[in-house]
């Protein structure tokens, strides 16, 4: 894809989730810069070592950075993805507490050297950390979202694509609500193709039921574990959801993505960042939509509000 001119991303944290946002970047030309920064000198420069090293084969972008926090004077994407990761059998809520104590410094000092940038947290629990960096930023909110559950829709298309034998592109389907134990899938609006889902004849002739769905959303919703069990983080499919997102904002999209931002009045909940279907492009959130949720759907959506506004409040945000 054409790099944007002059566009900069910032991506502060070289952890495994961070450099692979970085390396996707690249690969895709999201940015004509990407600068990454962390506080360790000699672990950050490494990574940009090997980073640039394969420039000569990625699109038209530089990789710069270090750890000086000037590195990301004047980004137009901050993307922040430092702070305590999940441990097996760890909930993303359970990072909360030692992940808002880091944006709380952290949030001022980006705003003072990238004043105009859209901030998107991708450290977890990202849709708390998402009214936290709004807080100590003191950023419209627009301009602070989080990566929510845009890859978990990824995960979800993947599992259905799988399922019906077709690309993963033409399967429409989203979860929304919190990055975590609550999500749900918006299985009302799936659609393969033009095919509302629940008439989509898989090969054994029986249309995906019910239990069939219900397996799949808790896939989903336990992907992020047991790939930690395993290897104990994820970070390919973070990275490249990243990237994702970010372009929506430097392309001026005005891309749907299920991205977590503060909510305002959204079906009845306020001051609580949950991802719902949303137009995404310069400005960052550019709208969020209403869309139509059956009555399981939205019970569900007002349970996740509850989970994520009980840790927002236990933190004093
Ligand atoms: C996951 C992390 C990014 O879901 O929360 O893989």
């Amino acid at each position: 894809m054409a790099v944007i001119e002059n566009s900069k991303l910032a991506i502060v944290g070289a952890g495994a989730v961070g450099t692979s946002l970085a390396y996707a970047a690249l690969l895709r030309g999201t940015a004509r810069e990407v600068s990454l920064y962390d506080i360790n000198r000699e672990k950050v420069n490494a990574e940009i070592l090997d980073l640039a090293h394969g420039t000569a084969f990625t699109g038209a972008s530089r990789i710069r950075g270090g750890s000086d926090l000037d590195v990301v004077n004047g980004a137009n994407v901050v993307v922040i993805t430092a702070g305590a990761k999940q441990h097996p059998g760890q909930s993303r809520l359970d990072l909360a507490g030692d992940n808002v104590e880091i944006l709380r410094n952290l949030m001022p000092a980006l705003v003072e050297r990238a004043p105009e940038a859209v901030f998107m947290l991708v450290t977890n629990p990202c849709d708390v950390l998402t009214v936290a960096a709004q807080r100590f930023g003191e950023l419209p909110p627009n301009r602070v979202l989080s990566s929510g559950t845009v890859l978990d829709t990824s995960r979800l298309r993947w599992l259905i694509a799988e399922r019906a034998g077709v690309a993963t592109s033409s399967v429409h389907a989203m979860i929304v609500g919190e990055h975590g134990d609550s999500e749900f899938a918006l299985w009302s609006q799936a659609r393969i193709g033009p095919i509302p889902i629940g008439e989509w004849p898989v090969a054994d002739g029986v249309p995906f039921a019910r239990p069939e769905l219900d397996r799949i959303a808790d896939d989903v919703v336990h992907a992020a574990y047991r790939v930690i069990a395993g290897k104990g983080a994820t970070n390919y499919a973070i990275g490249v959801s990243g990237a994702r997102i970010v372009e929506a904002i430097l392309r001026d999209e005005h891309a749907i993505l299920p991205v977590s931002s503060i909510l305002d009045g959204y079906r009845g909940v306020s001051g609580v960042a949950l991802s719902v279907p949303t137009v995404v492009d310069s400005s960052g959130v550019s709208e969020v939509l209403e869309v139509p949720f059956d009555e399981e759907e939205s019970e569900r959506f007002r349970a996740s509000a509850v989970v994520v506004r009980r840790t927002i409040e236990s933190l004093g945000l």
